[in-house]
């Protein structure tokens, strides 16, 4: 099978936009309420009209949460942490979901989550995201065994349908069958977010981070610090704004994306950092620079399924940017737009990785102890 990367702008939007390239398929017929069952049910790895309903889920979910609000929880988050905001933007979109989980067991899914890799810590931690996000299904004095999954989720009202076992059929799709995702469908699209977004923003902060203390602000200021930030004076502040859209396109956190010609089977790697540096579409397109506003960079994707997060994910950086670089920090109150900050910690930042009973503890998992 063949293989091809792709450097350029305009090829790269071509192949974006066409249907007949298609993700990577995800392996079939993984254990019940593990990361690979996990990726079975999402969007971000199915097809065609799969593909279409489940990101329609997930569209009305965020169609739902105001970015505005996203940035001032964000900022405020941050300033109440000290600066430290690290699991800020996955804690504040938690909790605007409406499911605030513990930011480590989001952190010991994020990686797998998109490379595939499989390993018992990344399923147990599936597993206790969905039993954390389905809580009230699960009937309680449940203890776990040799087989935790069997025995946190099998006692409520599940079945091997709900899990999608067997279902097959599918729809033609590369890499996509029809499983159902029976009673789970909110669970999943809820972990779809926060792991969508987990790694890709925080990536993307500390990327904006280390220009600002290059020097590189988004003002033209040499030097990073303090004195420098007199223009960062408002949420609207253009130099956190012009900072971020300029590190979204020179130093985008994802920096490939690949795709399979469903018809010959070829793998096409799309090089994001290549494309948005495009002499064709990017003038001088080396160097970093904060004025140049909005970009029609490639970070966020394109075409037939672009992030449907970018608004999101914008704002959750551009809110710890704002505390971090001073913008509107002075202003920070504890509830913005009915996102309570101080909701926020208590969700689980700096938790162990699971609240609730002994019986929600899948052995295996040790989230509280890789964080540290
Ligand atoms: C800087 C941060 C982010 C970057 C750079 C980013 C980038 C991307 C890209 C490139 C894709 C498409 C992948 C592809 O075409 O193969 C994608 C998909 C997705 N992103 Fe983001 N993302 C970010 C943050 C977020 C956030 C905060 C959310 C949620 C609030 C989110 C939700 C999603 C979802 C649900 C998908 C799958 C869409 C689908 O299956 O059609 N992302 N993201």
């Amino acid at each position: 099978m063949g293989h091809m990367v792709i450097t350029r702008h305009d090829e790269a939007v071509a192949v974006l936009s066409d249907p007949r390239y298609v993700p990577p398929p995800v392996r079939r017929g993984a254990a019940p309420y593990t990361l690979g069952w996990l990726r079975e049910r999402v969007s971000r790895f199915s097809s065609g009209q799969v593909h279409a309903e489940r990101r329609r889920t997930l569209a009305e979910r965020l169609a739902a949460i105001d970015p505005a609000a996203l940035r001032r929880a964000a900022r405020d988050a941050t300033v109440a942490r000290g600066g430290s905001w690290e699991g800020v933007p996955t804690a504040v979109l938690g909790a605007a979901l409406g499911a605030s989980v513990p930011v480590p067991l989001v952190e010991a899914v994020a990686a797998g989550y998109l490379s595939g890799e499989e390993s018992p810590d990344a399923d147990a931690a599936v597993t206790s995201l969905l039993s954390l996000l389905t809580g009230d299904r699960l009937s309680a004095g449940h203890h776990t065994t040799d087989h935790p999954v069997t025995c946190v989720l099998g006692a409520g009202r599940l079945s091997a349908e709900d899990a999608g076992q067997d279902h097959g059929g599918g729809d033609g799709d590369v890499g996509n069958g029809d499983v159902g995702n029976g009673d789970f469908g909110d669970a999943v699209a809820v972990l779809t977010l926060l792991l969508q977004a987990h790694a890709a923003t925080e990536g993307l902060i500390r990327n904006a981070l280390a220009h600002a203390s290059a020097g590189n602000r988004a003002t033209g200021h040499p030097g990073g610090d303090h004195r420098h930030q007199e223009s960062a004076s408002g949420p609207t502040d253009r130099g956190v704004d012009g900072l971020l859209h300029e590190t979204l396109r020179h130093d985008p956190p994802l920096q490939v994306t690949r795709r399979i010609d469903r018809v010959t089977g070829d793998e096409v790697v799309i090089d994001l950092v290549a494309a948005n540096r495009d002499p064709g579409v990017f003038a001088d397109p080396g160097r970093f620079d904060g004025s140049r506003g909005p970009t029609p960079h490639l970070t966020f994707g394109a075409g037939v399924r672009p992030c449907p997060g970018s608004a999101h994910a914008f704002a959750l950086a551009a809110g710890v940017l704002d505390a971090r670089l001073g913008a509107g920090a002075d202003t920070a109150g504890l509830d913005a737009a009915g996102i309570d900050a101080t909701r926020i910690d208590a969700a689980g930042i700096d938790a162990t990785g699971i609240g609730g009973s002994e019986s929600m503890r899948p052995g295996s998992v040790r989230s509280g102890s890789r964080d540290r």
